[in-house]
Order: C-alpha cells, then structure tokens, then sequence
C-alpha cells in the first residue's frame, strides 16, 4: 500500500474506506481545517495535514473528521474550488485590507486560483479592479470575472497609476512575490496596502522598511490563511460566507483543468509552467 494510504487508513480506519472521497487542506492536524470540511461538504471527509498551500498529504500528521451536517447543499466542483483559494480571496478582500467601494486595487495573477475568485469578491464590494495575466487567454478570463482593466506585467505599477489616477491604488494583493513585489510598492497611494500573500515566482528579496517610508508611508502585511482561520469559530463563519456567496450564484467556481490522478505530474508541470487556469483537480 502505497504511504499515503497506508497513513491514512492507520489514522482512523473507522471513518475511511475504498471509495471515499477526500479533501485535504494545509493546516496542522486536528485543528480547524478539519472542522470547515465538516461544515462544508456534505458528502466528503476532511483531510487535514501538515505543510504549506503547495505541500503534500504527510501521512503521519493527518486527521479526519465525521462528515458533518452541511450548511447547504453545494455541487462537488465548487466545494472543490472554494475550500483554500475561496476562503483566502474572502479574507483579502474582507479584511487583509478591507475593500471600499469605488478603490482601485491591483488583483495579480487574476486567472489563477486566488486572483479570479479575489476579482469577483473585490468587484462584489465595489472595488474597481486591476488585474495582470500573463496571456490573452487568461487576461480573457479575468475580464469574465470583472475586472476593469487587464494588464500585462510589465510597466503594470506605472499603468495602474494612470488607470486610477495620480495617487495611485488602495491595494495591490500580490501572489505572485518576487517578480512584482517592489514594482508594486510603486503602484500604490499614500497609506496604500501591499497585501503579499504568496510567492508563485518565488519570495521577494528582503524589504528595507524605509522604501516603504520614500513611497508614500506604505503597509505590508504578508497574512496566512492559518491566521485567519485560527479558531473553529474564525473557520466556521468564513467558510459559511464563501458558501453562501456560492449558493447565491454571487461567486463563480472555475475549474480550469482534471487530471487524472496518474497525470498528477503533468499537472505539476502545467502549474510550474503557468499553463494553468482556475482550480485544479485531480480525479481517481
Ligand atoms: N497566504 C495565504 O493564505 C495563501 C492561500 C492560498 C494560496 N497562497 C499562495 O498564493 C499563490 C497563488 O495561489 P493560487 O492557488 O492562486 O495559484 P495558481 O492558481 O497556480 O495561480 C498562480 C498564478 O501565478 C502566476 N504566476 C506569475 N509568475 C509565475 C511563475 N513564475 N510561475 C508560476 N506562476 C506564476 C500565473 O498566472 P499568470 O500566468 O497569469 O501570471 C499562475 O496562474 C501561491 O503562491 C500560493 O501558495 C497563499
């Protein structure tokens, strides 16, 4: 039996078996993740494991939990979608830095994962919205999910101060990190948010805080979606507002891809090789 499977049979044989189908979500073992797929998927069980947004199932630090009653029904494409990158584009756009109607903002990466779903959110609360890809396809994509300008990444910080105007942008929600973190400092207002949240081209080199001071006395936060989900309470409640926005047709789930689960490699590589789109999922 091949260790992953071995370490989750071994966990807690009782709530699994052949057939089952399972989710798993990046947070230390028993702690809230596993509470969300209680709450969230009606028909699944909750993995809950060690490791990053990118990490692999550590067989020896995984839980499960008893499927629990669902907040409401939801189709399994979109429990799929919501589970890490929903609840992560609502805590940037909610909180991170609260958006305000009629803010310019900068969405990178607005094709991605986090970036399509933190578009709509944004537009949902007013925002007008910024967004970068890297082809016209995926600039396509984005503009389908309501952003107002699309742009590429080069000159986007001098681009997006013209799109909004002279002071520049609320915030720029940056997941793309080494490749735009310092052009986007540039991209903001006077007491603008620089919301870096992730590191697809890698981390940015380290910040000397008084760039921060020369453009414009700035914020950086670099949040975690484990911060924002650190009690069941936290988890319970974002979870059941993604879904209601779900539910109410508000926010669109895009799966970009299905792989076969033999074809896992292939969509790393896809993933690495910015072919992807949406969410990613791996079927048996
Ligand atoms: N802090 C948190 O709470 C949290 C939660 C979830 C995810 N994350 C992080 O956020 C980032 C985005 O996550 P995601 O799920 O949205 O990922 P995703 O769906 O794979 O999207 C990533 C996008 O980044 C862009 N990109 C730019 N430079 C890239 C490069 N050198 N290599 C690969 N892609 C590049 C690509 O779009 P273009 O081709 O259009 O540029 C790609 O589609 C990841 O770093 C992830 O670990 C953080």
């Amino acid at each position: 039996m091949p260790a992953v499977e071995r370490g989750l049979a071994e966990a807690h044989p009782p709530r699994r078996a052949v057939g089952h189908r399972m989710i798993y979500l990046p947070s230390p073992a028993g702690t809230p993740a596993a509470t969300m797929a209680g709450l969230a998927l009606p028909r699944w069980g909750g993995v809950a494991g060690g490791g990053g947004s990118a990490g692999g199932v550590d067989p020896t630090s995984t839980t499960t939990q008893p499927i629990g009653a669902p907040a409401a029904e939801v189709g399994c494409k979109h429990e799929l979608g919501v589970q890490l990158q929903g609840v992560t584009a609502h805590y940037l756009a909610y909180d991170s830095y609260p958006i305000q109607k009629g803010d310019w903002v900068v969405v990178h990466a607005a094709a991605g994962g986090v970036g399509n779903l933190l578009t709509q959110i944004a537009r949902l609360l007013g925002a007008r919205v910024i967004a970068t890809t890297s082809t016209e396809d995926k600039a396509r994509l984005a503009r389908e999910a309501g952003a107002d300008e699309v742009l590429g990444y080069q000159d986007f910080a001098q681009r997006a101060r013209e799109i909004a105007g002279s002071d520049g942008v609320a915030a720029v929600y940056d997941g793309v990190g080494k490749t735009t973190f310092y052009e986007g400092l540039r991209a903001l207002r006077p007491f603008g948010k620089m919301i870096i949240f992730g590191a697809s081209s890698g981390q940015p080199d380290p910040l000397d805080v008084m760039q921060l001071a020369r453009a414009g006395s700035l914020y950086v936060q670099r949040p975690t979606l484990a911060t924002y989900t650190r009690t069941p309470e936290l988890l319970r409640d974002r979870a059941a507002r993604v879904f209601d926005l779900v539910e109410h047709g508000r926010l669109k789930i895009r799966i970009g891809a299905r792989y076969k689960l033999a074809e896992a490699r292939q969509a790393h590589v896809d993933l690495e090789g910015r072919k992807t789109a949406g969410k990613i999922v791996l079927l048996p």
